[in-house]
This record gives structure tokens, sequence and C-alpha cells, in this order.
């Protein structure tokens, strides 16, 4: 999301008469898009003004979650210019132009403002070939642990006739991938395109989106993340299993396999109750791959809770996941409790579990050998004539070419198999 907003910034300024510097040292203006998720985020965000800072340097501007979690505090950096949140970039040209105006020093903009800030923002510029687009923000969860709901706020759901116009115009410029995302992407509820005469005004589910998204002219390939379980309806799960573009994976975060944890974490689901949903998505779309996230070393979690974790995520079989040691956040309930986790424990833990994780990944990408895969080519790679995209699993599928194959679907022998990616051979 943090890279959607940073494009969406950049379009913004652009649309304002800003022009973009190719590197820091040219630069007047230094913008600063943080997450604040994990552990450390102030800290390095000092270090990175530190080194980026120089003698052309006017204006900097801290913008995200570390400027609305630290609000004034933000200034004690005495040369942060500009504090905006992610709900408030709209509104940051002319707070830059007042800085430089030399009118105001200090800026601080961090309200909740989602609606209005999708109506002020100019249309997309710099189109790729595989884009995001926020359909969704902020969450009412309120996981014990995590800081969302109260740096990104409330959830709000963009109008279904907004989302279908900013796809449609990206098909138009050449966007083939589009990534549908939001904080809590299946709990998306927005206003209806239409109206049906006598009826009240309808709202559309994720579902309902994403079977009218897939209808448009140009979409080849189409994502969503991410997703809560307890919001993943027995809907959704058809629809991987009805709709072509819509890839057959879905991240689904479990943060922990035992029961005593999952409440204490507020997810608002068992471990059982998850099992069950995915066994039933298997049923329902047999080609259905899954990832997740995990938290280890969650406030008091005993050793015996710990290995239900682990033993949950051997039995799903994630094709990828992503595990963080419990990071302490400020003003989150978590952060009270009692039973804090020692560093070393956490990091034994998530050495385990990291362990057991790559098994499975591997052991997904060896399955993949022989197979003929769909892959959408992003990059270079590091030997020459090496190119690396995507597979629907989001897994890197790595080949030679001659040819540029950037920005193409091209269809892929996998040959061999290594831990983080396949490779494979072009076929006609
Ligand atoms: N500590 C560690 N991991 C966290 N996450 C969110 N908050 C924390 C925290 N305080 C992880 C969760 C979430 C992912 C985006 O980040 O696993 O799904
Ligand atoms: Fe944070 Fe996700 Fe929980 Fe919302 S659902 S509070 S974003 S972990």
């Amino acid at each position: 999301m943090n890279a959607y907003d940073a494009k969406r910034i950049s379009d913004t300024l652009v649309a304002h008469n800003f022009e973009q510097a190719f590197d820091a040292t040219e630069a007047e203006i230094l913008i600063f898009y943080t997450c604040n998720i994990r552990e450390r985020a102030v800290q390095k965000l000092f270090s990175n003004i530190g080194l980026l800072r120089n003698e052309n340097t006017k204006v900097i501007a801290v913008g995200g979650c570390v400027a609305q979690a630290e609000k004034s505090n933000i200034f004690q950096h005495k040369h942060i210019n500009i504090a905006f949140g992610a709900q408030t970039y709209h509104r940051l040209p002319e707070h830059i132009e007042d800085v430089l105006a030399g009118k105001r020093r200090q800026i601080l903009d961090i309200e909740f403002d989602q609606a209005q800030k999708f109506e002020c923002l100019p249309e997309r510029k710099n189109v790729s070939f595989s884009e995001f687009v926020t359909i969704q923000e902020g969450c009412d969860n309120f996981c014990t642990y995590c800081v969302v709901p109260y740096t990104r706020g409330r959830e709000y759901s963009r109008p279904a006739k907004d989302i279908i116009e900013e796809v449609k115009s990206l098909l138009s410029r050449g966007t083939k991938e589009i990534t549908l995302i939001g904080q809590n992407v299946n709990s998306y509820h927005g206003e209806a395109p239409y109206i049906s005469i006598g009826k009240p005004k309808e709202t559309w589910r994720l579902e309902r989106l994403i079977r009218e998204i897939a209808e448009l002219d140009g979409l080849r390939r189409l994502r969503y993340t991410t997703s809560h379980p307890k919001d993943f309806t027995t809907e959704l799960m058809r629809v991987h299993a009805d709709v072509p573009v819509l890839v057959p994976f879905a991240h689904i975060p479990v943060q922990s396999g035992n029961d005593r944890i999952l409440n204490a974490m507020n997810r608002g689901h068992t471990a059982q109750e998850y099992m069950d949903k995915i066994a039933k998505f298997q049923d329902i779309c047999p080609r259905i791959q899954f990832s997740s996230d995990f938290i280890v070393g969650f406030p008091s979690e005993t050793e015996e809770e710990f290995a239900d974790t682990v033993r949950l995520a051997e039995l799903v079989g994630y094709t990828i996941s992503f595990s963080f040691k419990y990071s302490r956040r400020k003003n989150t309930p978590a952060d009270k409790m009692a039973g804090q986790i020692p560093d070393e424990t956490k990091e034994r833990r998530l050495a385990i579990l990291q362990q057991a994780l790559l098994k499975d990944q591997i052991c997904h990408n060896n399955a993949l050998v022989g197979q003929t895969q769909e892959v959408l080519f992003e990059k270079v790679g590091r030997k020459p004539n090496q190119y690396i995209g995507k597979n629907v699993y989001l897994q890197s599928v790595i080949v030679e070419s001659n040819v540029n194959l950037i920005g193409q679907f091209k269809n892929v022998k996998i040959e061999t198999a290594g831990e983080n990616s396949v490779m494979g051979k072009v076929v006609e």
C-alpha cells in the first residue's frame, strides 16, 4: 500500500508542476513515506534523513504511519518541515509551497480524510504493466498487537464506480496485471455503481467487484491482498474457481496456530475454523495455493503454543510465507500484556518456524518442475540475458532470453527449482 501511495504522491506533485529528481543529491524536496508496523521505524527514518539530506535540500516531508503515530513528536528532528498522514497526501503540494515560500516552517497534517483524498487525486501517470489499486483502507479489527487501526484509521471502502474507472484507465494504457489492495480487502463493502429502481442503495462486496473487474478488456491477471480469515466467504472461494483471470492463490494470514494466542490477539477465529476454511477452499477450487503471515513470541506464548503454529503451517503447506518476531508497538493492548518474551526466544522460534515454512516452499517449487507456467516478466536478472518474472503463485521464475521480456506474459516450462525461485525455458 505504501508503494501505491508513493506513486499517487508523485502523480499529485507532478500535476502541481513539481518535477521528479533522479536522485536525492539533486532534489530540493525530500519526501519519506514510512511504515510503522514493526520496530525501529523512527530510528530508520532519522538515519535515512541523515543519509540523504544535503546542501540542495530545502524541504523535508515525512508521510505515512510514522508521522501519523508520532504526531508533533516527529519535529524533535529539527530538519523535518512537514508531517502528513496516509489520508492527507493530496494536500502535500500546498504544504510544500507554504514551506518554500517561507510562510510556515513546520506543518502537521494527519487528519483521517479518506473520501476527500481519493476525490482529489489526479489521474494515474507513469503507468506500468502491473499496478496496485487501493480499494479499501483502514481497519476496524483491532488485533491487539497492531498499529494499523490507529495509523490508517477506520475502514473505508472506495465506491465501486471509482475503482472500475481507475482500473479501466490503467488497462487502456497497457496495464495487464492488477492487484486490488486494502488492509482488510475482503471486508470491502463499497457503494454500488448504479441504483436499482425502487430499492435502497446497494453495496458491493469484494466478490462482486472482482466479477465485474474480471470482465474488463485487457486484463490478463488479477490479484488482491491482504485478507482476513474471518471475512473469507464461500462465495469468494467460488469466485476463485469461476473467474479465470483471478489467480488461484490467496494470502490468508493466520498469525498463530493456537487458540489461546489467537484469542489474546483478538483475531476472531480459532485454529480449527481457519483449517475448515482452508479445506473448504481446496474443495471448491482444487488449484488454490496459500500464503500467510505469522507472528512468533506474542506475549505469554509458551513453547507448546508456539509448536501449534508450526504444526498448523505444516498441515496447510504454504507456498510462500512472511514470518515476524512480535514487535512491541506503543499504545497497543499487547504492549501492556504480561509475559513479554525475551528476544533470544523469539529469535529461536522464528528460526524453527522459518525452517518449516521453507521446507513447504521448496516442496511447492519442486512440484512445479516439468509444468508449464504462465509468467509475467518484471525485471532483468543478475546474469546477462536473464529475466525474472512471477507465476500466479507469486513465485519468481528465471529464464534466459536474447529478447527483452519485461512486461510480457510467456509460458515457461520449469526445469529446476531452488528455495526462492525456479528456472525454466520460454515455450512458444
Ligand atoms: N509485530 C510483529 N508483526 C506484526 N505484524 C503486524 N503487527 C505486528 C507486530 N506488532 C505483522 C502481521 C501482519 C503483517 C502485515 O505484519 O503478521 O499480518
Ligand atoms: Fe492489523 Fe490486519 Fe489485524 Fe487490522 S486485521 S488490526 S491491519 S493485523
